[in-house]
């Protein structure tokens, strides 16, 4: 007998977004968080760098400044209003996370410490701004480690190490999920007024990614199969500084701490892509000078990766060229030690994965695939929206990495995805509260558990002999080669044909294990068809934007278009597996788009 359990609201996912969401839902509603890891296993707790929040607790600052910031860097394909949103929130939700318990590092004199990060300016001179709140280079596993107490505290119920595997939609409105409990391989229905995704990214479509193995897309995937579009998929970003070919993220904050990027010849490279930021110039601008450096030959040893250095010597040394500071005008200045302190993870990495000491050695970095900016279409208040008029799916909520609000447009800004899980996951978390007190519950299908039975009871009685572990090797190849930094029609041509001829293999792939007890293999198995269902939608959406903005770099249309592309993608996927596009305009309120320079 399938276990049926019932909340008023149910969420999927216990990263920022999810626990948030559940935090504030909770002082409502009955609410119940499923999550396939252990939550604080969540891929939330590798974000290294900041959250940011124009404190201007070391300089002046403004959330006007960071609103701007977050337009010019989205590559003007934000929705203004929401990004305004966004950043007016940041400072207060910002000490509300301080007020929590959150162990923010401290000024001197006891206040948040906030550091430069790319992208972030001071409108008024242009010059790199502290903005980026930090508990060294943990700020996510604090956030985590910080909202997990609340929640435990206010009575959150978890279900740790279930896997949604389906949404349950009755009349047009969510009505709860199904789930695979890991331990017993029994399928559960959880039965709610209001359901909340919070279930991450998909970066593991990539084979350098900075992505945990749980980052599948097992939200977004569930809402394609039910008639629901996804927004911008094409918009994928590639974080600069992975580890090289292991693309464990190596935090920008390194820069912001005044580390930089050195190519082959020794050469400071940034200068010559962003003179006024330089190293701290946008993601998608950095990521594809490091591109540029490699192909021209200036790779280091001819390989394909450079150095990120901050060794002290070469922090001081920039820093003195630069004219660096610190707030009260001495001149900023390192030490070994200081950078132990400021950045101690990564340094633990790099000693343990490649027996390189940052503050004796340069790191050698390339860029990873790292962030999805596209994702579930949302309102500012995490309502699920089902077209291009913005029509809002009762009950559906969807927060963080999944979805699109779209605070981040073509091209996100470091610091701003803590960010948005806790803005936009509040957000949901009080909606779908307030909807669920006016609701009742809708009666369930007969057997709600029928689509996911018999999606996972395929991979364990296909015919044929494929592995889905070389399907998925050969997926990331693919689209880390032809939908990566940057694209043409015929390489982009080439990974759609790729992904297609892997989904048609992925019908005959068998599990080997045919049990129920832990059963990843299945698993997997069911999260590779979730990845290539958005490998094909991201590489539908893009081969069909004819331009260059954001992280969407073509070669064969190196422009931006404004007179044509300034719109979002929708993107639709029926039960046979055929694919519709439509578009929707970008909310343009105080910023015309201009021309972006760093
Ligand atoms: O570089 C970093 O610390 C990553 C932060 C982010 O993706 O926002």
């Amino acid at each position: 007998m399938t276990q049926v359990h019932q909340y008023e609201v149910v969420v999927v996912g216990a990263g920022g977004a999810g626990l948030m969401a559940a935090l504030y839902a909770s002082r409502k509603a009955k609410t119940a968080v499923i999550s396939k890891l252990y939550p604080t296993r969540s891929h939330t707790g590798t974000a290294q760098g900041g959250i940011g929040a124009a404190l201007g607790n070391l300089e002046e600052d403004h959330p006007e400044w960071h609103t701007f910031d977050t337009v010019k860097g989205s590559d003007y394909l934000g929705d203004q209003d929401a990004i305004e949103f966004m950043c007016n929130e940041a400072p207060g939700i910002v000490y509300e996370l301080e007020h929590m318990g959150l162990p923010f590092d401290r000024t001197p004199d006891g206040r948040i410490m906030q550091r430069p990060f790319g992208g972030h300016t001071n409108n008024i001179t242009g010059k790199p701004v502290r903005r980026a709140c930090h508990a060294a280079d943990r700020t996510g596993h604090m956030i985590l480690q910080t909202l997990y107490q609340q929640c435990i505290k206010n009575n959150v119920v978890f279900f740790d190490e279930f896997q949604a595997v389906d949404l349950i939609m009755v009349n047009g409105q969510a009505a709860g999920v199904v789930a695979v409990e890991l331990a017993t391989g029994e399928l559960h229905v959880f039965h709610a007024k209001a359901v909340i995704f919070a279930t991450g990214g998909h970066g593991r479509i990539w084979e350098v990614t900075s992505n945990a193995y749980s980052f599948t897309g097992d939200g977004p995937a569930m809402v394609l199969r039910h008639g629901l579009p996804l927004e911008d998929m094409e918009f994928f970003q590639f974080h600069p500084t992975g580890i090289y070919k292991l693309g464990i993220l190596i935090t920008e904050g390194v820069r912001g701490e005044g580390g930089v990027l050195i190519n082959g010849k020794g050469e400071r490279f940034m200068e010559r892509y962003a003179p006024r930021v330089k190293d701290l110039a946008s993601r998608d601008v950095v990521s594809r000078a490091i591109y540029l450096e490699i192909r021209e030959g200036r790779g280091v040893n001819g390989k394909n990766y450079v150095y990120l250095d901050v060794r002290p010597e070469t922090v001081n040394k920039y820093a003195e060229l630069d004219g660096r500071t610190n707030p009260d005008g001495t001149p900023y200045r390192v030490t070994g030690e200081q950078i132990l302190k400021k950045l101690p993870d990564i340094i633990d990495f790099c000693r343990t994965y490649l027996g390189v000491d940052p503050v004796t050695q340069p790191m050698p970095i390339q860029p990873t695939a790292h962030y999805a900016m596209g994702g579930i279409p949302t309102t500012m208040y995490g309502e699920v929206i089902s077209d291009a008029k913005n029509t809002i799916v009762p009950g559906l909520y969807a927060a963080g990495e999944c979805a699109c609000v779209s605070v981040h447009g073509a091209n996100r800004l470091g610091t701003n995805s803590l960010l948005d899980l806790v803005v936009f996951g509040k957000q949901a978390g009080l909606r779908a509260a307030e909807f669920a007190k006016g609701a009742s519950f809708q009666p369930l299908p007969a057997d709600p558990t029928d689509y996911a039975r018999a999606q996972l009871e395929r991979f364990r009685t296909a015919d044929g002999s494929e592995n889905a572990f070389h399907i998925a090797q050969e997926m990331r190849h693919e689209m880390f080669e032809n939908m990566g930094v940057f694209r043409t029609e015929e390489g982009m041509t080439h990974a759609l044909n790729k992904i297609r001829e892997l989904k048609e293999r992925m019908r005959h792939v068998r599990v080997s294990d045919t049990g129920k007890i832990f059963n990843l293999e299945l698993m997997n198995a069911w999260e590779l068809s979730n990845l290539l269902d958005l490998a094909e939608v991201t590489t539908i959406s893009a081969l069909a934007r004819k331009e260059s903005r954001g992280a969407h770099a073509r070669e064969d249309y190196p422009k931006r278009d404004d007179q044509n592309w300034l719109k979002h993608t929708m993107v639709w996927m029926d039960e046979k597996g055929e694919t519709r596009l439509d578009y929707k305009p970008v909310v343009i309120t105080k910023y015309q788009p201009k021309e972006r320079t760093y």
